[in-house]
């Protein structure tokens, strides 16, 4: 499995962080940015990753930002992606098993590193547990199907 990460400037320290923790423990990365602290715009970062793992390149992404907010809402236009903002370890593991979440966002300004290395570990050792939560992530689909603009 590969993890794509990006973040933007807010919270370039903690992708740095969560990719060095990852990388130790044998898990590979794709890091889609930012590589430095200038101004960047989230969305941009948000879109590439999230492009690429509803195009099948990667299983999951993680995404940081000052809150983890603007990621989300940002990945979460991108036809497939479920996208969650997770700052605790029972809504990290609930965004797997309830919903499917292929990408997990964090704000940098909201959590601290270690929190938030274990938050990504209880998100990881987690799977989409089906039974009656598969109808569920369906309708959300039907809904997203519903809303898309047809190509002219
Ligand atoms: C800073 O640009 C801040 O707005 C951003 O990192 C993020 O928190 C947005 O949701």
């Amino acid at each position: 499995m590969t993890i794509a990460l990006g973040a933007d400037d807010a919270a370039y320290d903690l992708k740095e962080t969560i990719k060095k923790y990852l990388e130790e423990r044998g898990i590979e990365v794709v890091d889609y940015g930012v590589y430095d602290t200038k101004p960047s715009l989230y969305p941009d970062i948000a879109v590439k990753v999230a492009e690429a793992i509803a195009g099948g390149k990667h299983e999951r992404g993680i995404l940081m930002c000052g809150t983890g907010l603007g990621m989300a809402i940002t990945a979460n236009k991108v036809p497939g992606i479920r996208a969650a903002t997770c700052h605790d370890t029972y809504s990290a593991e609930r965004a797997r098993k309830s919903n499917d979440a292929q990408i997990l966002t964090m704000g940098a300004r909201v959590i601290g590193p270690e929190l938030a290395k274990s938050v990504v570990d209880a998100w990881l050792k987690s799977e989409f547990q089906g039974g009656g939560s598969t109808a569920k992530v369906a309708r959300i689909a039907e809904y997203e199907k519903k809303y898309l603009k047809k190509e002219r």
